[in-house]
């Protein structure tokens, strides 16, 4: 959308929309620059309080997949005038708010509008060393990939609100929708230069679209190992019926820059197109790291899995997918 805007000269911008990443970073002076990154959308769940947590996790993330600090929040939300009861906007702001003070962000104020359908989320600042920012396009041929969460949301979303899904489920869902991205970002972070090379969050575009941001950014091909990717308890099985729109126009975009074997699990291929709210973090770090890099996720209890590699660059093939 912002491609139809003048591309801005401005030395003091380190990163901004032009490479897709998930927040831009500005130097203001010496030390620390900014990040910046907003983030809102409508419910994904029944419980108002919920959805305030699962919207403040998601928009903080941003921050962390940059490898910042967030410090501050503005909310953003619209809310419809008669449908829906003072209670029910309470508790969002609430969730919202319980999750910032979680993260170690301070809410400094907001706007609301009217709107016919809800929508809440947040503007979020940070801090992060200019010489430390993990940018889409530092992936290296070789390098590892991890996934700090398992894939499923968007199935999981669509089939709650058809009643087609089981508490446990659910619970397993929301749960980690609601879980910061911050404990992974942090091991990440406690890290010498050098070993992250690149990292982004899995959200709207799904595991394939961001994977596939990542590769042309940093012109290599990824190859993910499908049996390797962490999905949710049962999500397969749940695949085909509750796919949302959000997986079909994924698929429609990116699958032309991925090639697969004629024997694949289509099913669980499809999953790799869910798109994620507030889903984990794809990061590609330095193979002769990765050890390293899984056991300081397993002690900070981030359930990260090696999910493939970088590899370098096969024409207009972004992503390749393994059986
Ligand atoms: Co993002
Ligand atoms: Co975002």
């Amino acid at each position: 959308m912002l491609s139809a805007i003048p591309t801005p000269v401005d030395d003091r911008v380190l990163v901004d929309f032009r490479t897709s990443d998930d927040a831009g970073v500005y130097r203001w002076e010496s030390g620390p620059a900014l990040v910046q990154t907003v983030d809102f959308f409508t419910p994904i769940v029944d419980d108002p309080y919920v959805y305030g947590q699962i919207a403040a996790a998601n928009a903080v993330s941003d921050v962390y997949a940059m490898g910042g600090r967030p410090l501050t929040a503005l909310a953003i939300a619209g809310f419809p005038k008669d449908t829906l009861d003072a209670a029910s906007i309470r508790a969002i702001f609430l969730g919202g708010f319980d999750k910032l003070q979680e993260a170690g962000v301070s809410l400094l104020g907001g706007h609301t509008v009217q709107d016919q359908e809800i929508k809440f989320g947040y503007a979020v600042t940070g801090a992060i060393d200019p010489s430390r920012v993990w940018s889409n396009g530092g992936a290296k041929a070789g390098d590892a990939l991890f996934l700090t969460k398992p894939l499923g949301t968007g199935i999981v979303g669509t089939a709650i609100k058809f009643d087609r899904v089981t508490a446990g489920m659910a619970d397993e869902a929301v749960r980690s929708m609601r879980t910061l991205n911050r404990a992974a970002s942090e091991a990440l972070q406690s890290f010498e230069p050098g070993v992250v090379h690149a990292c982004t969050d899995v959200t709207g575009f799904g595991l394939i679209g961001h994977g596939t941001e990542m590769a042309a950014a940093s012109h290599v091909t990824l190859v993910i190992g499908l049996t390797q990717v962490p999905l949710f308890h049962g999500v397969v099985a749940l695949a085909r019926q509750n796919q949302s729109g959000g997986m079909l126009s994924n698929q429609e975009h990116y699958s032309r820059g991925v090639e697969s074997a004629a024997a694949i699990d289509e099913e669980r291929l499809s999953l790799l197109f869910d798109p994620q709210t507030s889903g984990g973090l794809l990061v590609a770090v330095a193979a002769e790291a990765a050890d390293r890099v899984a056991e300081a996720m397993a002690i900070a209890g981030v359930p990260a899995v090696r999910i493939g590699e970088a590899a370098a660059p096969r024409g207009d093939v972004r992503v390749v997918v393994r059986p």
